[in-house]
């Protein structure tokens, strides 16, 4: 993470103006976060190419696309687990060189994979603070700890756990979905990135996780969500981001998008209706 003199200064131009045609965003508001002509390769494999993004706080972007498309590179370059062939990212109009996933968490960018990283043989409490490198918390006492867990779950409105002192691996996959994304918050997150979030879960589980991003929204915190369910995304989200092959093929506003035109993005990487849309808008 570096900052260089010439971005304590940066134009317009070089971030929040630059996006895709119809990104609708208001270009005078510092984004959170924004991509500028990310590529990363795999060998020969152009798995981005030319990449530009941009996340406001306490938003929801749906990231969506086919398999193959690019999503978890995309998210896994900006939580430092890859660093990118080329192109630059910047957090609230610096820019910023992500190169480890502690560099990321250390600009409050928190990931949930989709495998939670939870460990099943111990407490809700215990999972909260799990590998905290900040030796402080290391010294909080039991009770400092469950305070804690308990307030940051009643932030976010779960009321559906029992008792923080409950083991994880007796939790639904929704209360699961919710302590790991309530660790990721107890971290001082400003953008929270959930891959495939409700891909496991039953119609009431995923309302539950649907209602615990809305309330992460509210709290100014940008989610950045992967899904493949377009139920989820339209009832969630608040702008879309579509990657094709690689490409991001369009980003804007949910209201520049229906389902048919978003499944005419995520197949063909375009379509007329969204271009209408985002005209009318
Ligand atoms: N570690 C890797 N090594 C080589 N190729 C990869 C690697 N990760 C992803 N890819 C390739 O990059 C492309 C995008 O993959 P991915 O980002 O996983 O897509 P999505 O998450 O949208 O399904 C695919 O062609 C995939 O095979
Ligand atoms: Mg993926």
């Amino acid at each position: 993470m570096e900052t260089t003199p010439e971005n304590d200064n940066l134009t317009s131009s070089a971030v929040g103006q630059s996006g895709p045609v119809g990104s609708g965003v208001d270009s005078s508001a510092p984004m959170l976060l924004s991509l500028r002509d990310i590529t990363k390769s795999f060998g020969a494999v152009q798995a981005l190419q030319h990449v530009d993004l941009d996340i406001p706080a306490g938003q929801v972007t749906a990231l969506i696309g086919d398999n193959g498309a690019g999503k978890s590179t995309l998210i896994k370059t900006v939580s430092g687990i890859w660093a990118p062939t080329s192109g630059s990212m910047y957090w609230q109009g610096q820019e910023v060189h992500v190169h480890t996933p502690r560099d990321a968490t250390h600009l409050g960018i928190a990931t949930v994979y989709q495998d939670l990283a939870l460990c099943d043989n111990l407490d809700i409490v215990q999972n909260m603070y799990l590998g905290r490198e900040d030796t402080k918390v290391g010294l909080l006492d039991e009770i400092s700890m469950e305070l804690a867990t308990t307030k940051t779950l009643k932030d976010l409105s779960v009321s559906t756990v029992k008792s923080v002192r409950q083991l994880v691996g007796s939790l639904s996959g929704g209360q699961r979905q919710a302590v790991a994304v309530a660790r990721a918050v107890m971290r001082e997150s400003k953008l929270v990135i959930l891959d495939e979030p409700t891909a496991a879960l039953g119609v009431s589980q995923t309302a539950q996780v649907l209602d615990l991003i809305k309330t992460l929204s509210s709290h100014g915190i940008a989610v950045l969500v992967i899904s493949h369910n377009l139920n989820d995304v339209f009832s969630v989200a608040d702008r879309i981001a579509v990657m094709y092959l690689g490409t991001l093929v369009s980003h804007g506003p949910i209201a520049n998008y229906d389902r048919n035109s978003a499944v005419e993005m995520i197949t063909t990487g375009k379509s007329d209706r969204v271009a209408a849309l985002a005209a009318s808008n």
